[in-house]
C-alpha cells in the first residue's frame, strides 16, 4: 500500500514538472524582441512560468480533489474532527516555499545585474514625463528635444528617467525595459536595441484623465539614419509649412489634435483642421493669430468647449524656441 502511494505520488510530481516544463518553454508569451537584454529576461520569465505552473496545478489540485474526497456522506449532519495541526507539515511547507523564492530571488538579481552593467560609449537620453507627453532629451546632441525616441542600433543607451508632475512608467515591451518615472528622482536604465524597426512605448502607470494618450513609439536606426533625424530636427526648413509640420510632430501635437496634413485622427483636444479659420471666432476682440499663440503659450486661457482643462502641457511656451512658436502660429493658421 505504501510503496503504491509513493507510486503515485513520483508519477503526479513528475508530470506536474513536465507539464510546468511544456508551460515555461512551450508558450510563446512574450512580443518581438528588439535588445540585447531580451534574452536573459525572457529566460527568467520562463522560469517562473514553469515554477508557477507546477505551484497553480499542486494548490488547484490538492484543493479539488480534497473537496470530493472529504465532502459529507449523504445523511451526516455531524462536524468533522478538530484537527489540531501536524509539526512537520508546517516545517515542510514553510521551509519549500523559502527555498524557491530565495533561488528567484539570487536568479532574479544576477539577470539585474548583467542587463543594468555599465558600458562603454553609452548615449545618454533624459526621459521626462509628464502629463501627458513624453520627451526625450539627448545631452550629446546639444540638450535636442524629441517626442518621439530615436535610438542608434547596437548603441548601449542609458536612460535618466524623472517626472515633472505624478508617478508615469516607462515601457518598451520590445525591449523588456520598464522603469517608474518618479518626481524629484532620476531612475537609470540601461538598453542596448539591436534590431532596427519602430517600437511601441506606453505609460505603464495609470496618471490621470490623459493616460491612455501617453504613446511614441522607439525608433531603432542606422548611425547615417539617426544622424540624419539630428540635423533633420535641429534645423528648422525655409518653407514655412515644412518648418510648422515638423514643429507639430516635434512636440507631439498629433497624440491629442486631429490634422490632415500629418495624419493625425486623435480627438482628446480640439482638430486642428480648418483652425486658420474658427481662431478669430473664439474669443470676442481677439483675432487668429493672438487667440493661437496664447493657446500654445498659455493652453489654460481659454477652453473650447467639451474639451478638458489640463490635458495640455503648460510648458510648452519655454521649451519652443521663438523660431519654432512662429513657425507653429504660421503653419496652423494656414490649415
Ligand atoms: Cu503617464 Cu500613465
Amino acid at each position: 500500500m505504501r510503496e503504491r502511494t509513493i507510486l503515485i505520488l513520483t508519477i503526479i510530481t513528475l508530470a506536474l514538472i513536465g507539464v510546468g516544463v511544456a508551460a515555461g518553454f512551450g508558450l510563446d508569451l512574450m512580443p518581438e524582441s528588439a535588445a540585447s537584454r531580451s534574452e536573459a529576461v525572457d529566460q527568467l520569465f520562463q522560469v517562473m512560468i514553469g515554477i508557477a505552473t507546477v505551484i497553480f496545478l499542486l494548490v488547484e489540485g490538492a484543493l479539488i480533489y480534497a473537496v470530493f474526497r472529504f465532502r459529507a456522506k449523504e445523511g451526516d449532519e455531524g462536524d468533522a474532527p478538530a484537527v489540531h495541526g501536524n509539526t512537520s507539515l508546517e516545517i515542510v511547507w514553510t521551509l519549500i516555499p523559502a527555498i524557491i523564492v530565495v533561488v528567484i530571488g539570487v536568479y532574479s538579481f544576477r539577470v539585474l545585474t548583467a542587463i543594468e552593467a555599465p558600458s562603454e560609449d553609452e548615449m545618454v537620453i533624459e526621459v521626462i514625463a509628464r502629463q501627458f507627453a513624453w520627451e526625450f532629451r539627448y545631452p550629446e546632441y546639444d540638450n535636442l528635444s524629441s517626442g518621439e525616441l530615436h535610438l542608434v542600433v547596437d548603441r548601449p543607451t542609458r536612460f535618466e528617467i524623472t517626472s515633472e508632475d505624478v508617478i508615469h512608467s516607462f515601457y518598451i515591451p520590445a525591449f523588456r525595459a520598464k522603469m517608474d518615472a518618479t518626481p524629484g528622482q532620476v531612475s537609470e536604465m540601461v538598453v542596448t536595441p539591436t534590431e532596427t524597426g519602430r517600437y511601441p512605448i506606453r505609460c505603464a502607470e495609470l496618471c490621470g484623465a490623459g493616460h491612455a494618450n501617453m504613446v511614441t513609439d522607439a525608433v531603432v536606426e542606422r548611425p547615417e539614419e539617426f544622424q540624419e533625424w539630428v540635423t533633420n530636427l535641429t534645423t528648422l526648413p525655409d518653407d514655412p509649412i515644412a518648418a510648422g509640420r515638423q514643429v507639430y510632430e516635434k512636440y507631439g501635437c498629433g497624440a491629442c489634435h486631429a490634422l490632415e496634413d500629418v495624419g493625425s485622427t486623435s480627438a482628446v483636444g480640439p482638430e486642428m483642421n480648418g483652425i486658420g479659420e474658427r481662431a478669430a471666432t473664439r474669443v470676442e476682440g481677439m483675432g487668429a493669430e493672438a487667440y493661437l499663440r496664447e493657446s500654445i503659450v498659455n493652453p489654460g486661457a481659454y477652453i473650447v468647449e467639451g474639451y478638458q482643462d489640463g490635458l495640455m502641457p503648460r510648458d510648452l511656451g519655454e521649451r519652443m524656441s521663438q523660431a519654432e512658436l512662429e513657425a507653429m502660429i504660421t503653419y496652423l493658421l494656414q490649415q
